[in-house]
């Protein structure tokens, strides 16, 4: 773990955060971590989800990462505050719901912010959504039960498709709440975006926080000197999970891996 980028979930989601800082940063090596033994953290208390990230951060800081990318909403809004008065030197980045772009791109207009319970219920949301709610119509919707079906590696099922049948009607292209745009504020679900836009129509366009999150580490590396310098290194990527299964992790390389 010795000078990699640690990045860290409630299970399978962070990894579309992960597909993001390995095409930005070819030649580091990184760390996934996903816990997915305490998922979901979404429905959990904010106290529990915090201790579960602190104690991950710990742990990658013993091993000695350079930086850990907390690729999750929800525990970011659980625990980043916390984390950066703990360790303010240390490059920590989170990832919130991508409303400004989406805003800026439809103002006026009507946009879905897509999240856990706690990320909508949580403070931090709150002041996101103050900044922007004279911008646009903003509707946040928690979807609980969601990030299961990607944990289950389930992102054409049946059943996924009446999931999002059933929460997203409202905001279909023709009916009374129709959105122009949706933020999808939960790492997991850019897996199953597609089927979100089947459902919610063509035009409504879909926007996610993992690539500037990624920026952001990037950022933050350059910033302390610590971007790897040699071009020519081949950089590494590694996947653990707290469910000691090689079935899991095999599906976490799939999911890194899918085109
Ligand atoms: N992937 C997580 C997020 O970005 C949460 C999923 C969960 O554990 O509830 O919010």
């Amino acid at each position: 773990m010795k000078d990699a980028i640690c990045v860290f979930d409630s299970g399978v989601g962070g990894i579309s955060v992960l597909r993001e800082l390995v095409k930005l940063m070819p030649n580091e090596d990184f760390i996934y971590f996903g816990d997915s033994l305490h998922a979901p953290f979404g429905t959990k208390s904010k106290e529990e989800v915090r201790k579960l990230t602190i104690d991950a951060t710990k742990k990658f800081m013993d091993a000695g990462a350079k930086g850990v990318t907390i690729a999750c909403n929800t525990a970011t809004s659980a625990a980043v505050r916390v984390l950066r008065e703990m360790y303010p030197d240390f490059p920590i980045v989170g990832i919130e719901p991508a409303l400004k772009p989406a805003a800026t791109e439809f103002p006026g207009k009507r946009i879905l912010v897509l999240a856990t319970p706690m990320t909508i219920a949580e403070e931090k949301f709150h002041l996101l959504l103050s900044k922007y709610e004279n911008d646009a119509e903003v509707i946040p919707l928690p979807a609980p039960g969601l990030m299961e079906f990607v944990e289950k590696g389930e992102t054409e099922s049946e059943e996924l498709k009446s999931f999002l049948e059933e929460l997203l009607f409202p905001y279909k292209e023709g009916e009374e709440k129709e959105v122009s745009g949706v933020v999808l504020g939960c790492t997991h679900y850019p897996f199953v975006a597609k089927q979100i836009g089947n459902v919610l129509g063509k035009n409504v366009k879909i926007f996610d926080g993992a690539e500037g999150t990624a920026r952001e580490m990037r950022r933050r590396l350059d910033v302390a000197g610590l971007l790897r310098k040699d071009e020519n290194y081949k950089g590494t990527v590694v996947f653990k999970n707290s469910i000691e299964d090689e079935k899991k992790i095999q599906m976490m390389e799939n999911l890194f891996r899918l085109p």
